[in-house]
């Protein structure tokens, strides 16, 4: 017969410390985490190979008597919450009341601490669990967690770490994420006994986003905020030219918490579409305030994984906040290089965000297409709308390498790219037709016949409507076989098979994850792709400068839609710094 029994605590402890602490980075973590919560202004971490050897981290903050000391590391001590209301308002980083002595049970331990009234300190020294001496120490108001050998007596855990390198860069991912939370506190790491990284106490959180961030992102990050609905957001998103390949630099917070959400991953990469590239990973800090009801922090013991009760309205201000602050930076043609072009691209007669509306509205005569295989139309211009940029406009210099239009602008040299420009422009031209309902369609002279396999077959009958709705009249043949009868005013004829093979290759593929939305838009994209000109193609002057004017009134002139750069400008002060006529 089975016999149940109670397990040893320390035993239990060692089964926490599996969720609580996978790493030096966790002990990091949860050792600032306690500091922080202790109302330190300063905290210090150390720590020897990568964590391995050993952690310190040592605080200013409040300190503990020796009995709460005693307490502190017991499983479930914890002075942060004493109701079950409480788990519904937390506003600590810690609650759970484990993570020293989950921390404690598999390393050698020591504790030492002193409240502002007591004369003398407490040290508590444990090893694997065990207290082994309890003893007065002179020690400075604070508390200083020293953890030497972590997992000494967990050899299984133990063989997953990595190198010392790859576990400093969790501690510094963790101490960068703490230290963007709080910018008011100090932090310093030192590893191996060398200070690597300071952050000095700061009011600003721009300052400390720039001291986490990189100083070459200074004057490329971009302010948002919001309120409303109860939900507060603020923080900073850096320009899509500023991109990693990881999502190591998207800091998020909730309620001062940093947590991990997919959701708020995606609703940040919602904010940016179409301005970076499949691949990358934008930078962005950002804080979210939410009523504590609103939110279950306690998902999981490492206190990083979150879950919101509506999801949905949180993630949709989320995109929409950042888009906004991206579009707005944007409008400005060049501010996307913040220099000061800004300063004099505006006439009296600047651009302002009610103009973009005229424009959309206003633009009812839409350009004629601008086949692949044609040569440029210089009929390709937006006629009654007003430019964005006014008496800005840049010089045009001429075509190189036959793929990229080199011009002068006020402050200095641009060089874009004419099949990305191109792409932009006619993507732009489709989406508003078909969001304002003034799809053109043009109908084929010899209608093209499509010969499928039986699942494209399928797949087209079923949105047979949704591309009526983009301009693409096509019928159903018999069997597998359909006829094409019009397009979009804006496509070329020739190019419309491979469309829609992609198309349906596309949606088959992505059946499962795109939504009706990222369909649209993708066959959008894929129109554009096809009918913009290619690289290797001779423009003449006027078809240049057509391209140029009509890229001016885009909504996004920087990026095509796939979020590739369309042009690279560099400044006079750029150039002559290049030069070493000005340091
Ligand atoms: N640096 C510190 N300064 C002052 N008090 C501390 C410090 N570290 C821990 N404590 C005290 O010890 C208690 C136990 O800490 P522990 O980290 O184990 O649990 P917690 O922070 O309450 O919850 P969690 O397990 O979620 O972190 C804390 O509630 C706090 O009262
Ligand atoms: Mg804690």
């Amino acid at each position: 017969m089975m016999t149940i029994r109670i397990l040893p605590e320390i035993l239990s402890n060692q089964i926490a410390a599996g969720e609580v602490v996978q790493r030096p980075s966790s002990v990091v973590k949860e050792l600032v985490e306690n500091a922080i919560d202790a109302g330190s202004t300063s905290i210090t971490i150390e720590a020897g190979r990568g964590g391995k050897s050993f952690i310190r981290v040592s605080d200013n903050g409040i300190g503990l008597l020796r009995d709460d000391a005693l307490l502190s590391i017991e499983r479930y001590a914890t002075s942060k919450i004493f109701t079950k209301n409480d788990l519904f308002s937390i506003s600590t980083m810690g609650f759970r009341g484990e993570a020293l002595p989950s921390i404690a049970s598999v390393s050698k331990f020591s504790l030492v601490t002193r409240t502002k009234n007591s004369n003398i300190g407490t040290k508590i020294d444990i090893v694997g669990g065990k207290i082994q001496n309890v003893s007065d120490a002179g020690a400075p108001v604070g508390t200083m967690v020293e953890v030497k050998n972590l997992f000494f007596n967990t050899p299984a855990r133990k063989k997953f770490l990595k190198s010392d390198n790859t576990e400093v860069s969790h501690i510094a991912d963790v101490i960068s994420g703490l230290a963007l939370g709080n910018p008011h506190i100090q932090f310093r790491l030192f590893l191996n006994n060398t200070l690597q990284k300071s952050f000095s106490s700061s009011d600003d959180l721009l300052q400390r986003a720039i001291g986490v961030l990189g100083r070459d992102v200074a004057d490329k990050l971009y302010k948002f905020e919001f309120s409303g609905d109860g939900i507060h957001i603020h923080g900073y998103c850096a320009n899509p030219s500023v991109t990693r390949s990881t999502s190591s630099k998207i800091f998020l917070f909730v309620n001062h918490r940093l947590v991990y959400d997919r959701g708020l991953v995606s609703a940040i990469f919602q904010g940016y579409r179409g301005r970076i590239m499949k691949g990358k990973f934008p930078l962005v800090v950002i804080f979210i305030d939410i009523p504590f009801d609103q939110v279950d922090v306690n998902v999981h013991p490492s206190k990083r994984e979150i879950k919101f009760f509506n999801g949905q309205r949180v993630y949709q201000a989320v995109s929409e906040t950042i888009g906004t602050a991206l579009s707005r930076e944007q409008q400005n043609i060049m501010a996307y290089s913040k220099t000061q072009v800004e300063k004099f691209e505006y006439s009296d007669e600047a651009f302002k965000p009610d103009q973009m509306d005229k424009i959309e509205q206003s633009s009812m005569d839409w350009p004629t297409p601008f086949p692949a295989s044609q040569k440029f139309s210089p009929k390709f211009t937006y006629n009654n709308s007003k430019p964005k940029i006014q008496n800005s406009k840049p010089r045009l210099i001429g075509q190189i390498l036959g793929t990229y239009i080199l011009a002068e602008s006020q402050d200095g040299l641009m060089l874009v790219d004419q099949h990305a420009a191109h792409e932009r422009i006619v993507y732009e031209n489709l989406k508003r037709r078909y969001q304002s309902l003034k799809v053109q369609s043009q109908t084929l002279a010899v209608p093209e016949t499509l010969d499928l396999n039986f699942k494209e077959a399928d797949l087209l009958f079923k949105i047979l409507d949704d591309l009526k709705a983009l301009g693409m009249i096509i019928e159903p043949f018999g069997d597998t076989t359909f006829v094409v009868k019009a397009v979009p005013a804006l496509i070329d004829e020739k190019e419309i098979k491979p469309i829609i093979l992609e198309i349906l290759e596309t949606a088959l593929i992505k059946k499962n994850t795109f939504s009706k939305e990222d369909w649209l838009e993708n066959c959008l994209i894929l129109m554009a792709c096809h009918s913009a000109i290619r690289a290797n193609l001779t423009l003449d002057r006027r078809e240049m400068e057509t391209l140029l004017s009509d890229l001016d009134h885009c909504e996004n002139p920087r990026h095509c839609p796939h979020g590739r750069p369309i042009m690279i400008s560099w400044t006079k002060h750029q150039i002559e710094k290049l030069f070493k006529r000005v340091l």
